[in-house]
């Protein structure tokens, strides 16, 4: 089958109680990683651009390789324009062979967000795409937007009802205390999720597949591993994966990783370089990065996502 929209995976993930698993793609290694993964446990995926990808690896790239990942396997698979900045880079994304897009308005007024969305989303649908929008702001990096705790904000429960009606989203993303990259929380800080928000959200947009960005777990082990191979990523805490199991139960649909995709491939390149000083052709420690990150995905999609066996 050709690239897919997301409509009927979340459709099916949101009468399962479960979430299909968004990765974030910059390179081949990454997208064999994640596909080898979703071959085994025959799991739908949605493979995610950020600008900051599409940038460093280029669109065309980008998107024929994640065609190769659907020729190879047969899964569904999404191509989804992750954090789309402005109209222009949906446009083109939207033109160049996503099947999904996200047009991320959460920095602008409540008026300008509707505005923007809208905009996106009537171009998209007349194409045959389908947009995240999002409500409320994670804090966290991403491109090269800063969001600082303080300045980060929960979703409004009481907006959600009129921005999806007022927009035509098909999906909304929405801040419930995760937040982007590998220090989610303070030292001594007890991760916590306002599950009360999810709740309202969910009951006031019922059947309608809700996100979660800044959703990695910053898994411990790899953490380890990069600090023991001359790494330095003390402090590095994501949210507990149970928290995200009990999203993935509810009307969360999509739940976006890339900081563990990135810790697991630091690790594994790490620890190869580390015990093999000698090696350089670029195969021999690529391997085992794509082979972590295949590790990853799978415990991802069995502990965390439930979407085992859905493709
Ligand atoms: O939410 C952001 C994603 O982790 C993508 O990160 O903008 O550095 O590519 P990036
Ligand atoms: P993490 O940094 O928690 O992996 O979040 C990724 C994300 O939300 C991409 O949009
Ligand atoms: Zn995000």
């Amino acid at each position: 089958m050709p690239l897919v929209t997301t409509t009927k995976m979340f459709a099916d993930a949101y009468a399962g109680g479960y979430a299909v698993g968004a990765f974030n793609v910059n390179n081949m290694e990454i997208i064999q990683g994640i596909v080898q993964a979703g071959q085994k446990c025959q799991a739908p995926l949605i493979l995610q651009v950020s600008k900051g990808a599409r940038a460093y690896a280029n669109h065309t790239y980008l998107t024929k390789l994640v065609e190769a990942a659907e020729l190879e396997t047969g899964l569904p698979i999404a191509l989804h324009l992750d954090h789309g900045p402005d109209f222009e880079t949906c446009q083109s994304c939207i033109d160049g062979g996503f099947t999904s897009v996200m047009i991320d308005g959460s920095h602008f007024s409540y008026e300008e967000n509707v505005a923007l969305t809208k905009k996106v989303v009537e171009y998209a649908h007349a194409r045959g795409v389908v947009v995240e929008g999002e409500l409320g702001q994670l804090a966290g990096i991403e491109d090269e937007v800063n969001v600082s705790a303080e300045d980060a904000s929960y979703t409004k429960p009481e907006q959600v009802e009129d921005f999806v009606g007022r927009t035509g989203v098909d999906s909304l993303a929405i801040a419930i205390g995760t937040s982007h990259g590998a220090f989610k929380f303070k030292p001594g800080q007890k991760p916590q999720l306002r599950f009360d928000i999810l709740e309202e959200v969910s009951r006031r947009l019922p059947g309608f597949p809700i996100v979660l960005h800044g959703a990695s777990s910053v898994v411990p082990a790899f953490v380890a591993q990069i600090n023991q191979y001359g790494g330095k990523m003390d402090d590095a805490v994501g949210i507990p994966e149970e928290m995200l199991r009990q999203a993935a139960r509810s009307a969360v649909c999509k739940i976006n990783i890339d900081s563990d995709l990135r810790l697991a491939m630091t690790a594994a390149l790490r620890k190869h370089l580390a015990e093999h000083p000698a090696h350089f052709d670029p195969r021999q420690y690529l391997k085992p990065a794509r082979d972590a990150i295949q590790a990853m995905v799978e415990h991802k999609i069995e502990t965390v996502l439930g979407c085992s066996g859905k493709a």
